[in-house]
């Protein structure tokens, strides 16, 4: 999709008409603002609005704009429209574990058609963030570890929310944000500092911006945090030099709620309008707070703070994309069409979202536990919890039910009795010990467990990644027992579960999945579907051991231990456990090697075997990859399980010798298939120029000759390794 042409006819005699302060109006939106607050400042001018929560409202706030100022020029209005208006689907995180990027495509699109119809025109997302500290409580918001994860769901958000045309009715801006490095604040402390080295910058944090840009994001959203001691806010290189020029973003970039302000306690600001002028400066489009102009419609920037050019630049920007959603022609919505819930069909989508994002961490033959009669005992604080919609959602979103309501819905057959056993953080043991007291009298017992949503999001850092409360004692009382049961995990984040997960046979990691989770977890439960969902970030072994991510680099003195599992050594540090007596080497003395979990790790009621690798060449040159050459990589998936079930097949390179140390696996291809039992399905890849190559420190990329391992599998253990070398 390509945005409105920059030198519009009408956009360019508005702006040759617009005094000083009618232009700085427009590049301002007001954090929130009361209702009738918000029509004084659309009176004065101001360009953009939070969404005044319906129709009716936002056609008001229109008029005035339309009517009551001198040019007549509509507004932009937004919302953060993170995972779901009306129908809520599951979180992000949750989204990137389908490893299905139609999940996100969907969701943002019935997302876009819900808020459009209400007046919303610009939402602020997606949240494009690699983050690899599961302690940072965004990782919700995110797409998890991987940069090639988040660049590939982050294109289909952006797809989703913008359709086909801008101009269409159901179409809203998307916004990628936040620009950028967010993800590696330090200690995983919400908005903390960042420092980044140039080719982390680029490889791992830039990737998923520069997808978005190719896929037409109209949007960006500058980050709260500091790049290299310079806020992203007032970052010249970041904003204009990165963003504008090379990755050749030609939409707008807003500031975040305050952010501008912020630059005074980060402590590079004197005032605010030396804040200001140092933001438009460095590429800020929009600042989001409302403080160009003071309350009185005076301007907190004067002429010779700011170029004339830049700022013309910035309102071309604005009104650009007011032409190119065609708010110029009509900027009102039909009250009478407003989406104001769910539709049998919206609910649908967002019950396969929540399926298709469910993960089987674990199971020793209890899952399923099929659809016939039997006598289940569900406890735990997530029984009849409804508290399934997440961090980001709407206030006036439709509600989730809970998962004892979902059992009663979706097994009938069942005889379900529920004990809570412990509130989230509140334990008790005598409620414990009544709740597992006559567990001997079901045939399964089913622990629904997590953290609740407030725990994770915004400011929701977190220092300590297991369970909260006594729902570890719960877990644990339930095990002793000996009775056949699952722990279902309901959560925004990975979570530590080493104190119990050895005790257990069965976990579902259900994340916070919207508005049809309870009812997904239900059907995966009985087994009337399939989980086939994926990892998109690392499980710890404990709090202490993050950051933890698959794509690290070998290091001079890599962990392993010899031996000890098929395929090499190499596994053992990817994947544990175990540790080893090699002292000099990188690890913990009192932690097994590797993850809990590790990225991509998911299991099935099914089982796959892959055979036939195909690598189309043995070699390839520099200059051939340069000019779009690619390489072919082949391979045969097959169900050999007696259910049909779906496969994430993953395809990792590994450029084995380099001129900067390169990750021991890196993620170039994903795909998830549908197989019956006995199926088989030939799967093709292609590795080009994109992907054998990395940046380097002076922000070069380089493909550089030399061999590359290429491992396909359904993640990162059992996979067949294919050789390629590419010639100078
Ligand atoms: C602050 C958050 O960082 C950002 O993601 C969000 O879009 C804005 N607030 C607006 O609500």
């Amino acid at each position: 999709m390509t945005l409105a042409p920059a030198h519009d006819e009408l956009v360019e005699n508005l702006i040759e008409a617009m005094t000083w302060e009618q232009k700085l109006a427009q590049l301002q939106i007001a954090f929130r603002p009361r209702l009738e607050d918000a029509a004084e400042l659309v009176r004065s001018g101001i360009g953009a609005v939070f969404w005044p929560r319906s129709a009716e409202a936002t056609n008001e706030l229109q008029r005035i704009a339309r009517e009551e100022t001198p040019h007549g020029i509509p507004l932009l209005v937004g919302l953060d429209v993170i995972h779901g208006q009306r129908t809520t689907f599951p979180v992000p995180l949750a989204q990137a574990a389908s490893f299905q990027p139609e999940t996100a495509e969907t969701d943002a699109r019935i997302s876009a058609q819900e808020a459009a119809s209400g007046g919303v025109n610009w939402t602020f997302s997606p949240m494009i963030d690699v983050s690899r500290d599961p302690r940072w409580g965004r990782v919700v918001e995110g797409f998890g570890e991987d940069a090639y994860v988040n660049a590939v769901f982050g294109a289909a958000k952006v797809r989703g929310y913008q359709g086909e045309s801008l101009r269409d009715r159901d179409s809203i801006l998307a916004c990628a944000k936040h620009f950028v490095a967010y993800g590696q604040a330090e200690g995983g402390r919400d908005y903390n500092t960042v420092d980044v080295s140039a080719q982390r910058l680029r490889n791992v944090y830039l990737e998923p911006f520069r997808l978005a840009v190719d896929a037409g994001v109209a949007t960006v959203m500058a980050a709260f945090n500091t790049v290299s001691g310079r806020p992203a806010h007032a970052n010249h290189f970041l904003l204009t030099a990165i963003l504008k020029e090379e990755l050749g973003f030609n939409g707008v970039v807003v500031g975040d709620a305050e952010g501008v302000v912020n630059l005074l306690d980060h402590g590079i600001a004197e005032d605010l309008p030396d804040a200001l002028r140092q933001s438009f400066a460095a590429g800020l489009d929009v600042e989001m707070g409302g403080n160009v102009l003071t309350a009185d419609g005076g301007a907190r920037l004067r002429p010779d703070d700011v170029p004339l050019a830049r700022v013309d630049d910035a309102v071309r920007r604005v009104l650009s994309l007011k032409l190119a959603l065609g708010l110029f022609d009509d900027p009102y919505r039909e009250p009478d069409l407003e989406v104001t819930a769910p539709s049998r069909a919206s609910r649908q989508v967002a019950l396969t979202a929540a399926e298709k994002g469910l993960v089987l961490l674990k199971n020793e033959s209890v899952l399923p536990l099929g659809p016939e009669r039997k006598r289940v005992l569900l406890v735990g604080p997530y029984a009849n919890s409804t508290d399934h919609l997440g961090a980001w959602v709407q206030s006036f979103a439709a509600p989730a039910g809970s998962l004892a309501d979902a059992i009663r819905q979706e097994c009938p057959e069942w005889s379900l009795a529920v004990k809570e056993g412990t509130g989230f953080f509140e334990g008790d043991a005598s409620l414990i010990a009544d709740a597992v007291a006559d567990a001997a009298g079901y045939d399964a017992v089913v622990v629904a467990v997590g953290e609740p949503s407030a725990l994770t999001g915004e400011a929701s850092s977190r220092s300590d990644l297991r369970l909260p409360g006594a729902q570890e004692e719960l877990i644990r009382a339930v095990a002793e027992t000996g009775r056949p049961m699952a722990v279902v995990m309901f959560n925004g984040r990975p979570l530590v579960t080493s104190a119990w997960v050895n005790s257990v046979p069965a976990v579902l990691e259900a994340w916070h999945a919207g508005l049809e989770g309870p009812r997904a977890v239900a059907r995966a439960l009985s087994g009337s579907m399939n989980p086939g969902g994926r990892l998109p970030m690392t499980f710890p072994r404990s709090s202490s051991q993050v950051p933890i991510y698959y794509d690290h680099e070998n290091t001079g003195r890599p962990a392993t231990v010899s031996g000890t599992i098929d395929g090499g050594t190499l596994d053992v540090a990817l994947m544990g456990p175990g540790n080893t007596d090699d002292h000099y080497t990188s690890k913990y003395k009192d932690l097994d090697l590797g993850p809990q979990f590790p990225f991509g790790h998911g299991l099935s009621y099914t089982s796959f075997e892959y055979g036939g690798l195909k690598v189309s060449a043995p070699e390839v040159s520099v200059a051939d990859l340069r000019a779009g050459k690619s390489v072919g990589v082949e391979i045969t998936v097959r169900n050999t399980g007696a259910r049909a079930g779906d496969e994430v097949t993953m395809v990792f390179i590994r450029d084995l010798i380099a001129s900067l140390a390169q990750p021991i696996r890196r993620l170039r291809g994903f795909t998830r298939t549908s197989l019956q039992p006995g199926e088989a399905r030939s799967l093709y890849f292609e590795l080009g120029w994109n992907d054998l190559g990395f940046w380097d420190n002076d922000g070069r990329y380089v493909v550089e000759d030399g061999d590359f391992e290429i491992h396909v599998g359904g993640g990162l253990d059992g996979t067949a390794v294919g050789e390629l070398r590419v010639r100078p």
